[in-house]
């Protein structure tokens, strides 16, 4: 406590000290910081509010009704949910790939996690990664709300780059030896993407015989999505942006000639 007073009148002279010396890079993590604690304060209590709307609006058990009442609050207040345009486009690319496996990293309120489980074939499984453990809660209770079992999909409660070393574990037991995801989305912290996406390779979650990676763009042209998006521009194995729409861009990883299924399309 002694300490703070001691040193709360220095607290001016601290600050322009090292924004005098390290100018351009404190001012850009200064930024940062602000946005992503902005971003945290707003998605709390998005969150609740949302949660409550849906949990008391929708029909129980009925998918289409939770994707409509969530629709309908987001004509109405600002909402952190991928919405129907972009749903359509996701829709789009889950009917094409039919993956069986599916990670998700930003579950926020379950819409996406719904509107990936409905299409999914049975037998097929979604993975999706909550850093927030309330939003990780409240997100649960809504898939449930969506008639989805257990059985169906997961929800961690985990950073991303934390979760993704651990994912093999939590793949169906016959699925441990085999060839991780076939489609990943990526609504979660721009700032993660590539790293994320490197991660992912690494770990070899990401199936050699095909898997589609999908980058949801909220902040149109932003710094971060270029970065990763240059990233895979240069690289020549395997890796190729596919489609590149506004508001979400589709990364096309293979590995392999496709020899090795990896039971997508069941
Ligand atoms: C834009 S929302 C996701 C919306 C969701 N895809 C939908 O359409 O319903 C982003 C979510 O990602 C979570 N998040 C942010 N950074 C994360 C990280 N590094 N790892 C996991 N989740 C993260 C936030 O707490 C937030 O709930």
């Amino acid at each position: 406590m002694w300490l703070i007073a001691v040193s709360a009148p220095l607290l001016p002279a601290i600050v322009i000290t090292v924004f005098s010396r390290y100018g351009v890079k404190a001012t850009a993590l200064w930024r940062r910081a602000l946005a992503w604690a902005l971003r945290l304060m707003r998605g709390r209590v998005c969150v609740r509010s949302t949660h409550a709307f849906v949990f008391s609006k929708c029909t129980h058990g009925k998918v289409d009704s939770v994707l409509e009442t969530f629709d309908l609050y987001a004509d109405t207040h600002p909402s952190l949910c991928i919405g129907p345009e972009t749903g359509e486009a996701l829709d789009e690319v889950v009917r094409r790939v039919r993956p069986s496996r599916v990670l998700e990293l930003g579950t926020h309120c379950g819409y996406s996690s719904v509107r990936l489980l409905r299409l999914l074939p049975p037998g097929g499984r979604l993975i999706t990664v909550e850093l927030d453990p309330l939003t990780a809660e409240l997100g649960e209770e809504i898939i449930l709300v969506g008639g989805f079992k257990h059985s169906q999909f997961q929800v961690l409660t985990s950073s991303s780059a934390e979760a993704i070393p651990t994912l093999r574990s939590f793949l169906e037991p016959d699925q441990k030896t085999s060839e991780g995801f076939n489609l990943v989305l990526m609504d979660h912290d721009p700032q993660q993407y590539l790293p994320d996406l490197l991660a992912l390779e690494r770990e070899q979650l990401l199936c050699p015989s095909g898997c589609s990676v999908l980058l949801i763009n909220r902040e149109r042209g932003a710094e971060d999505l270029r970065e990763i998006l240059d990233h895979v521009r240069v690289r020549a194995d395997g890796c190729s942006i596919k489609t590149e729409l506004q508001f979400m861009v589709e990364i096309f990883y293979q590995k392999d000639s496709g020899d090795v299924e990896c039971d997508s399309k069941i």
